[in-house]
């Protein structure tokens, strides 16, 4: 489990982030899907990373020092339907560049939505991860709201899709933020993959 964790920058500009010298986790996922109260759950230490029940909260890149010996990131979600076209264009060119470009990135975290059937916007990025060779990692969020069965049976609607895609089944982990779940399962994805 997670014992320290310090807020280092915000950028916009993945060349002004810290010195690539740990490996880094990002959390992605659609605004509002839970990227920053998962980080919360996972630090154990609410108001760490800023959340909202409005969407769009988080507009750069976050950074944040694990244990001396990790870095993890907050993201801006996609598929804000309020933000601008211009907007919507920077931010996906931000976290595009980020993406395809920081070089101690060891994988991502792509939230979804427990409630929700298949959204084709998740469906897209993770086969915009594929093609560019970023290893990812489903998270399956909010899975109080609707309860655990159904939250179950919405992700292995979503993983079979994903097994159509990839010929295989990609990681996953299933939680809730709210009720701290997963939190020891991530924890231990994460430190194992630190260690490797
Ligand atoms: P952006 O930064 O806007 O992209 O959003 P985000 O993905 O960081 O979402 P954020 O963590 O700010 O959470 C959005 C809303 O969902 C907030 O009102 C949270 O309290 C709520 N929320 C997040 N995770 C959970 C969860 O596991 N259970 C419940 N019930 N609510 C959650
Ligand atoms: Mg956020």
């Amino acid at each position: 489990m997670i014992k320290k964790a310090v807020f280092l920058t915000s950028n916009s500009d993945y060349t002004k982030c810290p010195p690539p010298d740990k490996p880094e986790f990002a959390f992605i996922g659609r605004s509002n899907v839970g990227k920053s109260s998962l980080i919360n759950m996972l630090t154990n230490h609410k108001g760490l990373a800023k959340t909202s029940q409005k969407p769009g909260k988080t507009q750069l890149i976050n950074h944040f020092h694990i244990d001396d010996k990790w870095y993890m990131v907050d993201l801006p979600g996609y598929g804000f339907a309020v933000a601008s076209k211009a907007m919507k264009a920077t931010w996906e060119k931000m976290i595009r560049n980020y993406l395809t470009k920081r070089e101690n990135l060891a994988a991502i975290f792509v939230l979804i939505d427990s409630r929700l059937e298949p959204q084709k916007i998740d469906l897209e990025f993770i086969i915009w991860c594929g093609e560019n060779g970023i290893p990812f990692v489903l998270v399956f969020t909010k899975a109080d709201k609707k309860g655990i069965e159904k939250s179950t049976a919405n992700a292995r609607v979503f993983l079979d899709r994903a097994i159509e895609i990839f010929g295989e089944e990609p990681q996953y982990f299933i939680t809730s933020a709210e009720k701290k779940e997963g939190r020891e399962e991530l924890s231990a994805f994460i430190e194992g993959e630190v260690r490797e």
